[in-house]
């Protein structure tokens, strides 16, 4: 058992917390936010992630999970740090480290005893040297030590991923410190891929940015494989069988979002360039993945004919399924995009609903997906919620206007829509 210190309860800081605490270790969690704090004292998880609320009260109940706003007194506590604060884009793609050094020197001052500081936060190589020299520059004569270990959670299966991993990852510069980290881990009984910090850093931007180039290749072909009248789909799964490529991350659709892959990107894309070694593949990347939102209301456009005074129902606003997380979304621009045009949208999404009210305008928010289609010129579907799968069709197909269905997410049955009288328009699927 361990005492761990979750600095940042956000997305990563609480999986992150609940997890070590299911694990057995003592855990407390920081934020400054003193908000969250009461709500999360009070059993209330502040973001949507299956499992996390009942993981978080199991813990709260055995007393090995706590939540705080006092930094210093936590660190009192606890012999490892993660730091898991927030780390944005800034507007010329960087990664805003402000936070993190922030933490790094609020830290310092506490820390009155051997500590290991490890740094969770998705951040650009050489933060860990940074943090290292704003603790030593602000602590007393305190030994202590700074790791890097990178999540690989996806929002939606974060639990599972984490105490499932593929690998571990732990970057380093001292035995003590892998020592500490490979028994937090022990439990897990995963593969551990211990590096250097540099290296540690790097394999997060290198893995989100190579799936990210999966997902925008794949969306790449589909333009072709509409341009001719194949099909993504078994393109995909006809090289998805060769073991060199995989067959995950090929689904074709309208882009990647969220807060990791274009973030990320650009932040590596940025890091590139201030190293003097630009990594111009990350630009088209993000070029193919802006260009692919366009391609979807284009292709509405071609169907539906004016697009002024028309009324679409978009099933999904979420970045994907099973998160309510609306950051970098590709509905926000395939939103504004539609509007510019006069189009009238009606918008239903299981869980993503309230936070899209705060970033949506002009739209209206159905109750259900039924009453979102009604009356609707085009059903166009943006998030791959399984429940979009098992609606009644038949009962849509009554409700629409026009039958149209646009899959942006080649998630749906083609063959059942037009069964039912729909005209199914997929990405890059020729049925
Ligand atoms: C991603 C990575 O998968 C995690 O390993 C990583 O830890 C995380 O970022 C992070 O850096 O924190 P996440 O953003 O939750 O996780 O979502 P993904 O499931 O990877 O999907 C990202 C986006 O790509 C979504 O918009 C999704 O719809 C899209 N996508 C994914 C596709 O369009 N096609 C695919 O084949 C796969």
């Amino acid at each position: 058992m361990q005492k761990v210190a979750i600095v940042g309860s956000g997305y990563v800081g609480l999986v992150t917390g609940a997890c070590f605490a299911h694990l057995g270790n003592k855990v407390i969690c920081v934020d400054n936010d003193l908000k969250k704090i009461r709500m999360l004292r009070k059993g209330k998880v502040p973001i949507y992630e299956p499992g996390l609320d009942k993981m978080i009260a199991a813990a709260a109940r055995k007393k090995k999970i706590s939540f705080t706003a006092n930094l210093a007194e936590a660190i009192r506590e606890c012999d490892i740090i993660f730091i898991c604060v927030n780390t944005p884009p800034k507007d010329d793609g960087g990664a805003d480290l402000s936070y993190v050094e922030n933490v790094s020197r609020q830290i310092a001052k506490s820390l009155k005893r051997y500590c290991l500081i490890v740094e969770k936060s998705t951040v650009p190589v050489q933060t860990g040297e940074r943090v290292f020299r704003t603790i030593r520059d602000h602590v007393g004569n305190v030994e202590f030590d700074v790791a890097s270990n990178p999540e690989f959670l996806r929002e939606g299966s974060a639990i599972e991923d984490f105490l499932n991993p593929d690998r571990v990852v732990i970057g380093v510069s001292s035995a003590k410190a892998e020592k500490l980290l490979k028994q937090l881990y022990a439990p897990l009984k995963s593969k551990m891929v211990v590096t250097d910090i540099k290296s540690a850093e790097i394999i997060k931007h290198a893995s989100n940015s190579f799936l990210a180039t999966k997902i925008s290749f794949i969306n790449a072909v589909a333009r072709v494989c509409d341009a001719v009248g194949a099909d993504v789909e078994k393109v995909a799964a006809g090289m998805g069988l060769d073991p060199r490529i995989g067959p995950s991350f090929l689904k074709a659709g309208i882009g990647f979002g969220g807060f990791c892959f274009p973030k990320d990107l650009a932040a590596f894309y940025h890091m590139s360039q201030k190293l003097g070694v630009p990594f111009e593949l990350l630009q088209e990347v993000l070029n193919i993945n802006e260009a692919q939102k366009a391609y979807f209301v284009k292709k509405i456009e071609n169907v539906l004919w004016n697009l002024r005074g028309k009324r679409i129902a978009l099933l999904g606003l979420a970045f994907k399924g099973n998160t309510d997380d609306m950051r970098f979304a590709p509905s926000i621009d395939i939103i504004h995009a539609l509007q510019k045009e006069g189009v009238e949208l009606h918008a239903y999404d299981p869980e993503a609903m309230d936070r899209a009210r705060e970033v949506l305008k002009g739209v209206v928010f159905a109750k259900n997906a039924y009453e979102a289609c009604r009356g609707a010129d085009a059903v166009a579907l943006i998030t791959d919620w399984k429940a979009f799968q098992s609606l009644n069709w038949s009962k849509i197909r009554k409700l629409v206007r026009q039958p149209v269905v646009f899959d942006g997410r080649n998630f749906l049955e083609p063959e059942v829509l037009q069964g039912l009288g729909f005209h199914y328009h997929g990405i890059g699927r020729n049925v």
